[in-house]
C-alpha cells in the first residue's frame, strides 16, 4: 500500500458505499442548504486563512482550555513566526473583522464554512481535520439575537430532514457572576477532591468549571449536589436568559435548560447552547455556540456584543445517514452518446458539446469496442437516455434513443434531439 493519509483525517470522494457521509455530492448538498439558510437570515460569507498567529487563539479560546493547551497544530514557519492551523473559526473571524474594519456600520452578520484542525484522539465523530459551518453576529446584544441564531441552527436541521434533536440552553452569566460561581464550585469540590476522576482533578487546578462537563459516572454523581450556575446570575443576566427562553418559546423551538452547560472555550458570557442528537455515539454534539460579549474589545476591536455558533458538518452528515433522511439524487447525465465508426466519433464529439452549451448534461463514450458496452456504461452512470451514433444515423438524420429507465426506444430526428431532451428535463 502506498502512503496513507495521517490519522484523524479523511477524503471527501465521489463514491464511498461504506461511509456514505464522505460522498462529495452530499457535502455539496449540505453546504448549499447551509449557505441558503445563512443568506435567508441575512448573514454574509467571510473566508479567513487556514492558519493564524498562535497568539490569537491563546488570547481568545483561552490558555487553560483543552484546545489551546493540548490540541493545536502549532508550528514555526521559515521566518520563525509562531503559527497555528485554526482550531475554530470565531477568533479568526474577529481578527478579520477588526483588521478589515468591517464594523463601521455597528452591526454585522457573517457566516463561514471550512476546515478546522484539532489534535484530538481520533475516534468515531472526532477528527483532526473537521469542517464547520459557523455564524457570528456582531453589535446586537438583545436576547432575540441569541434566539435568532438558535432558530437558524434548528431550522437548518429541520430543512435537512434531521429529527429528534435536543436544544440545551444555559447561561454562564457575566465575568463577576462566573467568578463568584467558580469560588463556590471550588469550595464544594474541595471536599470531594480525592473521589474525583484523574481528569477532573487536573481540571480542578486549571479550569474547574470544565469539571461540570465530565463524562465520568462517579464525577456526575458528585456533581448532582454541586451549586447551580443559574443561582449566581446577576439580575441583568437573569433578564437576558428569560428573554432568550421567551423568544424561543414564541418560535415553538423546544429547548431544555441545562445548568451544567459550560462549553470548551473560555470566551462565552451569558447565553450558551448546544444541539445534540441521540443518534450519534459519545460525540453527540452537532452544534455549539453562545454569546461572547467582550471578546471583540479584548482583541483590539470596538466594545460590541457578539453571539454565534458552529456546526460540525461530518456529524451532521452522519446523523442524516443514520436517520435515513431523504437525500437528493446523485448527479447523472441526461444523455450518453455512443459513437460508431470514425465519422460517428467526430459528430458525437460535436453533438455532446452542443448539448452542454444548452445546459443539457451529456457525456460521450470514448472507449473503443462493442456498442453494448457503451449502453452498459450509460446505465452505470445513471444516464436517463443513451443513443448510438454512426454513419447510418447521420445519413438518414434519424436517431434511436433509448430510455434507460423504461427500456423503451424512440425514433427521433437528429435535429429535434435538443428539444426532446429539454422538454423532458428543463
Ligand atoms: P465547538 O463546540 O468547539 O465550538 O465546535 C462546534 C462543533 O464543531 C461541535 O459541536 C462539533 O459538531 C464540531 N467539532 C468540534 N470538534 C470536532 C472534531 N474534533 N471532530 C468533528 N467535529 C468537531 C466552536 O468551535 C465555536 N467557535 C463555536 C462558536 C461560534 N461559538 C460562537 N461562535
Amino acid at each position: 500500500m502506498g502512503i496513507q493519509a495521517p490519522p484523524g483525517v479523511f477524503d471527501i470522494v465521489p463514491e464511498d458505499s461504506k461511509n456514505r457521509w464522505k460522498e462529495s455530492y452530499l457535502w455539496a448538498h449540505v453546504e448549499n442548504v447551509m449557505k441558503e439558510m445563512a443568506l435567508l437570515y441575512g448573514f454574509k460569507e467571510i473566508r479567513t486563512p487556514i492558519f493564524e498567529k498562535t497568539e490569537l487563539f491563546c488570547r481568545s479560546v483561552g490558555e487553560a482550555t483543552d484546545i489551546v493547551s493540548k490540541e493545536m497544530y502549532t508550528f514555526k514557519d521559515r521566518g520563525e513566526r509562531d503559527l497555528t492551523l485554526r482550531p475554530e473559526g470565531t477568533a479568526a473571524v474577529l481578527r478579520a473583522v477588526i483588521e478589515n474594519k468591517l464594523l463601521d456600520k455597528q452591526s454585522l452578520k457573517l457566516f463561514y464554512i471550512g476546515p478546522m484542525f484539532r489534535y484530538e484522539r481520533a475516534q468515531a465523530g472526532r477528527f483532526r481535520q473537521f469542517h464547520q459551518f459557523g455564524i457570528e453576529a456582531f453589535g446586537n446584544g438583545s436576547p432575540e439575537q441569541d434566539a435568532e441564531i438558535i432558530d437558524l441552527a434548528y431550522s437548518l436541521y429541520v430543512k435537512l430532514g434531521v429529527k429528534g434533536l435536543k436544544v440545551k440552553l444555559g447561561s454562564l452569566g457575566n465575568k463577576e457572576s462566573r467568578n463568584q460561581y467558580r469560588s463556590a464550585l471550588i469550595e464544594f469540590l474541595q471536599n470531594h477532591l480525592t473521589s474525583l476522576s484523574e481528569e477532573s482533578r487536573i481540571r480542578f487546578e486549571k479550569n474547574p468549571l470544565r469539571i461540570l462537563d465530565s463524562k465520568d459516572e462517579k464525577d456526575q454523581e458528585i456533581l448532582k449536589e454541586a451549586p447551580s450556575l443559574l443561582n449566581f446570575l446577576s439580575s441583568e443576566c437573569v433578564a437576558h436568559f428569560e428573554g432568550v427562553k421567551n423568544a424561543l418559546t414564541s418560535l415553538d423551538i423546544p429547548f431544555e435548560v441545562d445548568d451544567r452547560l459550560v462549553r470548551g472555550l473560555d470566551y462565552y458570557q451569558k447565553t450558551v447552547f448546544e444541539i445534540i442528537s441521540s443518534d450519534l455515539g459519545a460525540h453527540n454534539t452537532l452544534c455549539g455556540g453562545g454569546r461572547y460579549d467582550g471578546l471583540l474589545k479584548e482583541l483590539g476591536g470596538p466594545d460590541l456584543p457578539c453571539t454565534g455558533f458552529a456546526i460540525g458538518i461530518e456529524r451532521t452528515l452522519q446523523v442524516m445517514l443514520k436517520q435515513e433522511v431523504a437525500l437528493p439524487p446523485k448527479e447523472s447525465p441526461v444523455l450518453y452518446v455512443i459513437p460508431m465508426g470514425e465519422k460517428g466519433r467526430k459528430e458525437a464529439f460535436k453533438l455532446v458539446n452542443s448539448l452542454r452549451r444548452l445546459g443539457l448534461k451529456s457525456e460521450m463514450h470514448f472507449e473503443e469496442g462493442k456498442v453494448g458496452k457503451g449502453f452498459a456504461k450509460a446505465s452505470d452512470l445513471g444516464s436517463r437516455y443513451a443513443l448510438a451514433l454512426g454513419e447510418r444515423e447521420l445519413e438518414t438524420g434519424t436517431l434511436e434513443i433509448k430510455d434507460l429507465i423504461s427500456g423503451n426506444k424512440h425514433a427521433l430526428p437528429l435535429a429535434s434531439l435538443p428539444q426532446f431532451l429539454q422538454n423532458d428535463h428543463l
